[in-house]
Parts: structure tokens; sequence; C-alpha cells
């Protein structure tokens, strides 16, 4: 079965061709770090008219680099939330034209199980296992029993941890997206000169909250001179900051494990491209007998392919979910159920 993703929830329009859920035959992605970075975050209305501009291009280059017709698509599978509406909005009222062009199944996937199921493309992971979602609009730790079952356990109550990464860049006079380059900077600064806060919140909660922390940060940077450590240099503080969401993050996964009593972990989403989280998670699973799993960083960031992964794997176990196209609507706010 031929299946062609389309991602553009937020800001990359994202097409790719994916053969019998797991043979990946493209995997294109425009990103619109061009159009945002001088903002230092994403436009809401830009970033819909950059979609609308690239879809079709996208669409085209995903095809051909796959050496695939057009006609030759058995499936469309198509992000419908959440995010942003006007984005969303472009690519699933594209997938409902080819689908209903070419008179094939189209499927919603909901942008967080594309994340989920991420690990798919490259591995076939036994359920269940605890799955750590940590991008720029989500921070949560999910139970996978099966595909399409997800038990939500733990959820940021502020910001994302990707959200704070960008947000903390922003404040160091870095563009947008933050987490590539606070990841660079943190490489040569010392994480020990300033101990920023940790929010671990009520015993046994496996929720977050960044939010002191980015304020915790601001706040030294505003008052850096007076402080005793006044020669804090930006990496230190880009170090420092990575050093606290890191702990956190490692120290709710083994939580979550131990919680429900398992052993298998996937840590997914943008943030889990970053090489300290992927060392820090590796390391404190080891440590604890558990086993850890990433998907490769181009699969970690927003991609069409793991949309094209996360449908076929729906419409496989769940065929009648595929979509009505006069009455599928794509959601903002769209929640894992
Ligand atoms: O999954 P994603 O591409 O989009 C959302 O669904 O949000 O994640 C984007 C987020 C941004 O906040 C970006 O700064 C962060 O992931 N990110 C990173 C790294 N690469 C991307 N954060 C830390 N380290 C990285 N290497
Ligand atoms: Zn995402």
């Amino acid at each position: 079965m031929l299946v062609l993703g389309l991602e553009t929830s937020c800001d990359d329009t994202a097409a790719a061709v994916l053969h019998d859920g797991k043979e990946l035959l493209s995997n294109i992605i425009n990103d619109q770090t061009s159009v945002h970075s001088k903002y230092g975050g994403i436009v809401p209305e830009l970033a819909g008219r950059s979609h609308i501009d690239q879809i079709h291009k996208v669409i085209l280059q995903s095809l051909k680099s796959a050496q695939v017709e057009l006609r030759e698509i058995d499936l469309i599978a198509v992000t419908v939330g959440p995010g942003l509406i006007g984005s969303l909005l472009v690519g699933m009222n594209a997938a409902k034209g080819i689908a209903y062009g070419l008179g094939i199944p189209l499927i919603g996937v909901n942008h967080l199980e594309g994340h989920l199921l991420a690990i798919f493309l490259q591995k076939k992971i036994e359920f269940p296992f605890i799955s750590l979602v940590v991008s720029g609009g989500h921070t949560d730790i999910y139970r996978v029993n099966n595909f399409g079952q997800y038990k939500i356990l733990g959820r940021t109550r502020d910001d994302a941890a990707g959200e704070s990464f960008d947000k903390v860049a922003k404040m160091l006079g870095q563009k947008y997206p933050g987490g590539p380059i606070i990841e660079k900077m943190a490489m040569d600064g010392n994480s020990e000169a300033h101990k920023f806060p940790r929010a671990y919140l009520e015993k046994g909660s496996l929720d977050f909250s960044f939010s002191g922390l980015k304020t915790s940060v601001k706040t030294y940077i505003n008052k850096r001179q007076t402080y005793k450590q006044g020669d804090l240099t930006d990496n230190d503080i880009a170090a420092g900051f990575q050093d606290a969401v890191v702990e956190v993050l490692c120290k709710k996964i083994i939580m979550a494990c131990e919680k429900e009593g398992l052993t298998r972990v996937v840590v997914t989403g943008g943030v889990a491209a970053n090489g300290s989280l992927r060392k820090a998670v590796e390391s404190v699973c080891d440590r604890s007998g558990f086993k850890s799993w990433f998907p490769a960083p181009v699969f970690c960031t927003d991609n069409a392919a793991m949309i094209a992964c996360a449908g076929y794997h729906k419409f496989n176990s769940f065929p009648e979910s595929k979509a009505d196209l006069l009455n599928l609507d794509a959601s903002a706010s769209l929640v894992i159920d």
C-alpha cells in the first residue's frame, strides 16, 4: 500500500510517500525558518500563506523523489490537528482534493499520534511502552498500549519544553527556532556555573512546568551584572538552562516507568533531536534497566513520514476511521482519544 502523508500543522510544509508502513520512499520538508526567524517565533498568518505557496510544490517533489505517480497512491494521511488552524486547513484541503479526485480513502491524523508512532518508521517497538512527546507545542507523557490506544499520564501546565528553548534563545538575542541554537551554545558552556530551578510539582505528579525556569533565566539575564557569578557567559546560561530541562524530563520518564510498571521508553518530538537529552535519557534508562529509543532527528521534528506512518497503522487497525470527505474538519485543539 502506498500512502501519501501531508503535514502542515505549524511551520513545516511536508509530504512523504511510505510503502507498506515501513519503506520510506520520500520525505520532503519545506521549513519556514527564513520566514519566521526574525520574529523570534512563528507568525500564524505568515505560516498559512507560506503553506499555500509551497504545498503543491512539496507534494510534487515527494512523488518525484519517490518515483511514484499520483494515481498509484492508495491512501492519503493528513494532519487534522492540533496546530495553527490556518496552516492545518491548507494541508487538509489539499488532501481532500487529491482523495476526491483519485477516489481513494483519506485518513485524518492527530499530529501527536504522528510523533508517538514516528519510531515505527525505523523500528517495531513492542507494546506497551512509555512515550514522551517533547516539542514546541507539547510536553506530554503517554502510556502507549497499542496503535490507537494512548493514555495520557502527564502534560505541561504552562510552556512546552521546546517553547522554553525558543524563548530562552530569544532572551539571549538568538533567532527562532531556539532549540538547536541553545544546544550548540551549551556545548561551549559550563552547566554547573549556575543551577537554574527545576519544577517537579506535587509528589508523584507526571505533569511539567517550565515557565518558572524561563522566568528565572530572564531574571538572571536582567540582573547578570549584580550577581556574584556576574561573568556567566551566554553559553553558560544556555548550558545551565538545558541541564535543568533535561534533568526534569529524565526524572519524569523514570517515574512514569515505575508508576506503570513498564521498561520500554520512546522519546520523540522536536526537542528529542537534542543530543544532551538523548544521552541523558539513555544513561538514566540504562541505570534503571530500561530500554530507550529515539526516532532519527529528522523524524523527531515535524515531518510527513510520521503522519503517513500513523495513517497507515490507523487505516489498517481501524478501517472504519476513513474520513468522510465532506465532513472532515481540522481542529486547532484536537486531543488524542
Ligand atoms: O516537533 P516540532 O518540530 O514542532 C512541534 O510540533 O512543536 O518541534 C519544534 C520544537 C521547537 O521548539 C525547537 O526549538 C525544538 O523543537 N527543537 C529543539 C532541537 N531541535 C528542535 N530543542 C532542543 N534541542 C534541539 N536540538
Ligand atoms: Zn510536532
